[in-house]
């Protein structure tokens, strides 16, 4: 762990643990420590998923006859989707929580609820929580049988966010060594921004920047293997991708930032800003957009970005990383 990835709540991080002996995925919890290999074979897969959902029936029979399990302790729209209806497309059963109205509201804590939903037979959990390490202090606990994918925890990690947006550069822009990609925005609070910095410096991207103010950058963020930018102008210069950041406030102290308003007219993503960049620069954004915050409504709806095309390619994705750890569970068959 570098001096760049928060300190976990829930004890320490554990990268090797999401590999079984073959070095095969087992769990999927950061993006961190993956080969280029494995992260070439998760985006070929998802390649093969986005024809399956093309088709008029979208369904194939991977999962059949197993049980995912959506574990939502935090708010979602789009990955809490996709990865149901990933799961669906794989033909497996699926369960979601809704934690506002389940008896962890009357005490029960974390590991009871896991145990008592694992004697429910799941075979896997799909996480999402405010704290950062709650997918590997999970990972950690499950039976043998049972995987974990961390779907966002704290400001740590967003492992298939990374790989949906690496699989839509990669659809536009192959050929990543030749690419400069400008990540811009709350990069302090987002664990989006972690594993995608992470996904792009393993399939060798040209040059990662972040172009943030110095309160919403990590300290030592250079140690994860980016060019930094405190000048808006000078980060998005001749850029090939812009994945533009919203404000995290509810990982935020307060006072960090003056107001939305201001930070717009310094750090937002407008049409003359998108000029600096190359002509045909990609914009991307994770979701929810903060429309006049980050990014301008004509930038953000603009012939140039490609942030629903984002959100379809979550289903592929999801598809993948789901099949192939069944697979690693089932000793090479999915
Ligand atoms: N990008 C993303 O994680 O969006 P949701 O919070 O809606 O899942």
């Amino acid at each position: 762990m570098d001096i760049a990835t928060p300190i976990p709540a829930f004890g320490p991080l554990a990268p090797d643990l999401q590999l079984d002996a073959q070095g095969r995925l087992r769990h999927l919890l950061t993006i961190e420590g993956l080969s280029r290999a494995l992260l070439m074979e998760l985006l070929d897969t998802a390649a093969s998923f986005a024809g399956v959902n093309e088709k008029a029936v979208k369904k194939v029979p991977l999962l059949r006859g197993k049980t995912v399990l959506n574990l939502f302790f935090e708010a979602s729209t789009r990955t809490r989707t996709t990865f149901e209806l990933a799961a669906k497309r794989l033909s497996a059963d699926v369960l979601n929580i809704n934690i506002g109205t389940s008896s962890a509201v009357k005490g029960e804590s974390l590991l009871d609820t896991l145990r008592n939903l694992e004697a429910m037979q799941v075979d896997m959990f799909v996480v999402r929580h405010a704290e950062s390490g709650a997918a590997h202090f999970i990972a950690r606990h499950v039976a043998p049988h049972v995987s974990v994918l961390n779907a966002g925890d704290g400001r740590h990690a967003h492992p298939t966010q990374a790989l949906l947006d690496v699989f839509t550069i990669r659809r536009h822009k192959p050929d990543f060594s030749s690419l400069c990609v400008a990540i811009v925005g709350d990069i302090l609070h987002s664990r989006v921004a972690r594993s995608q910095i992470h996904a792009l410096n393993i399939l060798g991207t040209g040059e990662v920047r972040v172009v943030a103010p110095r309160s919403l950058l990590p300290a030592s963020v250079e140690c994860l293997g980016v060019r930094v930018f405190e000048d808006i102008r000078q980060g998005l210069k001749d850029a090939d991708v812009i994945i533009t950041l919203r404000l995290q406030r509810e990982r935020m102290d307060s006072g960090l930032l003056p107001s939305e308003q201001e930070f717009y007219q310094h750090w937002g993503l407008s049409a003359e800003r998108l000029a600096l960049a190359k002509p045909d620069c990609m914009v991307m954004h994770p979701g929810p957009v903060n429309r006049g915050v980050e990014i301008d409504s004509c930038v953000a709806d603009g012939p140039q970005s490609v942030i629903l095309e984002q959100v379809t390619n979550g289903i592929a994705v999801r598809m993948a990383v789901m099949s192939l750890i069944m697979g690693s569970m089932a000793g090479g068959e999915a």
